[in-house]
């Protein structure tokens, strides 16, 4: 690509590689892997695990590393103040996660700044990585915790109230890992700080893949949310009880599913729901209750809505026959954003130009975007699966990546 600049940046290439290769390496060991993919979840043992890999890589590189009130932490070339660019991502996963969401971008930050100071690079700005706290929202249902309550969209009363599959709140559970959740809530001193964000990430789809390139920049992520669809039965005997005289939770739910994917289909949007609990849980009882979270996603609110609105009525209509009650209620919802103006443009212009596209997954970058310029880098994803161990990125993509991400900072940090 026209932005592997020739001479001594394409000399640079077995350098990165051997470096990236370490640091995966030394990442790939914590909170799982191989073919039960990542189980990384927030303020958990393997987040500790994570949080002392990323103090390492700082404190290798003579960079000041801060945590701030919302359990993000910042890696700092230079004092930190003021208008710096900022680079990084996540190292929390999904269940059953991939490798590369996430720790992609952070890995790569620290590779950049390496090779920003290879090149010789006497930055302007202070340059910052940053991991963002629990951005899946895999443990509390929440994505995005430490980029809302560091921009203050989420409530901090809100945060330490959300509980666990286990009942523990965020607050029990950021103490029991010797964080302070009564620090939680908008930080302005953190926010001031970020003149730019520029987050990497692995692409979650094929739109690389079809348009050939290794590389390209957000346009968009689509406005998507999170909703719990309680199914409300009555509890009983699997070998006594009549299929007339039963409340079974399940059959609407059921129904729910499949009409969650026809209204997806009409409507152009997705509809997924990949978390259930069934309560109590016995093979042999009819279950009393069915707690359901559907992710919906498209590329406009007035279309997320009307899904909803759909899958709802759909609900309650299978739920009638049954005898069944149902409620609806938002659990997160994130706004349309756009990646436009200046900073896209200037990124784009900053290697040659690079395909444009939109993506259908949540990131903090998105969050930070209502704060602060903001854009996304994307790095090619051979097959387009992510949220699975099968994600993947190959080598030779990530060190491209890598090498996009220290021209773009470069860039954003010389005036
Ligand atoms: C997070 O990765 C999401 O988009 O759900
Ligand atoms: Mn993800
Ligand atoms: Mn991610
Ligand atoms: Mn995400």
């Amino acid at each position: 690509p026209a932005y592997l600049r020739e001479g001594e940046e394409r000399g640079r290439l077995p350098v990165v590689r051997a470096s990236f290769e370490r640091d995966w390496a030394a990442l790939a060991g914590i909170g799982g892997g191989g073919a039960e993919g990542y189980h990384r979840f927030a303020w958990t043992p393997v987040d500790l695990a994570l949080r002392a890999w990323f103090r390492d890589e700082a404190a290798r590189r003579d960079m000041t590393c801060e945590q701030d009130r919302n359990g993000n932490l910042w890696a700092w070339w230079g004092t930190p103040g003021p208008d710096a660019v900022v680079t990084g991502s996540h190292l929390d996963s999904v269940p059953g996660g991939g490798a590369f969401d996430g720790p992609l971008g952070v890995v790569s930050a620290f590779l950049a700044v390496d090779e920003l100071r290879a090149r010789g690079v006497v930055p302007d700005r202070p340059i910052a990585v940053v991991d963002f706290a629990d951005e899946e929202g895999a443990r509390f249902g929440v994505a995005c915790v430490g980029s809302r309550l560091l921009t203050g969209v989420l409530a901090p009363h809100a945060a330490r109230e959300l509980r666990d599959g286990d009942g523990v709140t965020l607050a029990e559970a950021m103490r029991a890992a010797g964080a302070d959740p009564d620090a939680l809530g908008r930080d302005e001193e953190a926010l001031a700080r970020v003149g730019a964000f520029v987050e990497l990430h692995v692409e979650q789809g094929r739109g690389l893949v079809d348009l050939g390139a290794p590389v390209g920049v957000a346009s968009a992520i689509w406005p998507h949310g999170r909703w719990r669809c309680t199914f409300h039965g009555e509890g009983d005997h699997a070998g006594t009880t009549r299929l007339a005289d039963r409340h079974d939770p399940m059959l609407p739910f059921a129904a729910t599913v499949l009409a969650a994917r026809q209204a997806a289909e009409g409507l152009g949007a997705l509809a997924t729901f990949g978390k259930v609990r069934i309560v109590p849980g016995g093979t042999n009882a009819i279950p009393s209750r069915v707690d359901a979270w559907l992710d919906g996603r498209a590329p406009d609110a007035a279309t997320v809505d009307r899904l909803v609105e759909d899958i709802a009525a759909a609900a309650r209509a299978a739920a009638v026959p049954h005898g069944v009650q149902v409620e609806v209620a938002v659990e997160s919802s994130t706004p349309l954003v756009e990646f436009g103006g200046a900073l896209r443009d200037r990124v784009a212009t900053a290697l040659g130009g690079v395909p444009a596209l939109p993506t259908g997954a949540g990131h903090d970058a998105g969050i930070l975007s209502a704060h602060a310029p903001t854009a996304m880098l994307f790095v090619r994803n051979p097959t387009g699966t992510s949220h699975s161990p099968a994600e993947h990125a190959t080598t030779t993509d990530c060190v491209t990546g890598i090498l996009a991400l220290t021209t773009v900072l470069e860039d954003l940090a010389c005036r």
